[in-house]
């Protein structure tokens, strides 16, 4: 046994490494669980330096080992398949890695008696809101399979708590955004669906245009408002969610939102600035299932753990995460 340990599943992607280095940052030892279906070995072995085990959420045994050989403090749950549309056409593919991977996770814990677990939900939990910003007791209707799968586990995590006293945090994202502003880090899915990142491709010449899926929505400019968050800010609510937790805290579900929202339109003309370069938009019908405005109120995160946000700036998001772009695929 060694010292504790904080366990951070899906760390070799984008969001769990930044939460990763700012544990490392902290103070915090991390073990990474990973299997790389998604996630970047060479980000974890440049940028982060803290070990990696290639494994699956769905691997009891091999999590069984991993907590007799771990001295693991907490855990911290990135690990999932994020892909909306994906998980309209192969939804067994999503409740069997975002359900049950989390399930087995979630009773090796229990097994292992490790009391403390921070989570990684999502706006897409409320579908399609009735109010914006969106607060924490808004019903929550998924209009789709991945929205569902993260709602089911909120409810697991609810009767695990009950049940075997395991305490949570739970934080529903809005659109996690930008990179790490010393360039060590960045988003780099594939393939790629997320607004920002397209966009910058486009403006590396490494896409020939952007598609903006609906201009005639009941928004200023008709195209869809949302609320960029950096993920750096994100990764700083996951170490004080934890510390919360370490100090005996309730179970607590937050939103992680900027309260502040951005058209289509107006994040293409903000790249634009930035970059220096033409984005050719393309204007195509809209996606089914995709709300005019999503926007979350983050006032109880402000409130509740003291996280304060330093880069709620549009522009700055798009900065470091052109520094990254560039550097990653430039
Ligand atoms: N990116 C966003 O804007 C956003 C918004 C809301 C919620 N989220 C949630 O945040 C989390 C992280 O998202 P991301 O954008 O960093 O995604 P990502 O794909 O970059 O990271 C997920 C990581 O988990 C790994 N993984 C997946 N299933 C696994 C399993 N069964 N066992 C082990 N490793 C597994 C992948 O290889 C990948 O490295 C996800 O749970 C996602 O649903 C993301």
């Amino acid at each position: 046994m060694t010292q504790p340990k904080i366990l951070v599943t899906g760390g070799a992607g984008y969001i769990g490494s930044h939460a990763v280095l700012a544990l490392q940052q902290f103070g915090y030892e991390v073990l990474i669980l990973d299997n790389l279906v998604y996630g970047h070995r060479d980000l974890v072995e440049t940028a982060l330096h803290a070990k990696l085990i290639v494994g699956d959420t769905n691997d009891r045994a091999l999590l069984d080992r991993l907590f007799a050989d771990h001295a693991i403090a907490a855990v911290m749950h990135f690990a999932a398949f994020a892909y909306v549309g994906e998980s309209v056409t192969e939804p067994d593919k999503y409740y069997r890695n975002n359900v049950v991977g989390t399930l087995t996770l979630l009773e090796a814990m229990v097994a292992a008696k490790i009391p403390y677990f921070v989570f990684s939900s999502t706006c897409a939990t409320y579908g399609v809101p009735s109010q914006v910003p969106i607060p924490e007791d808004h019903p929550q209707n998924p209009i789709n399979p991945y929205g569902m799968t993260k709602l089911m586990v909120e409810q697991i995590l609810k009767d695990f708590d009950r049940a075997y006293g395991l305490r949570s945090v739970v934080f529903r994202y809005f659109n996690a955004a930008g990179a790490d502003p010393q360039g060590r880090l960045g988003e780099d899915h594939q393939p790629e669906t997320h607004l920002i990142p397209l966009v910058l491709l486009a403006a590396l010449g490494k896409r020939a245009s952007i598609s903006v899926f609906g201009s005639d929505y009941p928004t200023p400019d008709g195209t869809c408002i949302r609320d960029y968050i950096h993920v750096t800010d994100l990764a700083e609510a996951h170490v004080l969610g934890l510390k919360h937790l370490f100090q005996n805290g309730t179970s607590e579900t937050f939103n992680l939102g900027n309260g502040n929202g951005f058209s289509v339109k107006e994040v293409i003309e903000v790249a634009k600035q930035v970059t220096g370069r033409e984005i050719k938009a393309i204007m195509c019908e809209r996606r089914e299932g995709d709300p005019p405005a999503l926007v979350g109120s983050g006032e109880k995160a402000k409130n509740m753990l003291g996280w304060n946000p330093q880069y709620a700036d549009l522009e700055q998001i798009l900065k470091h995460a052109w520094q990254w772009h560039q550097h990653r695929h430039g």
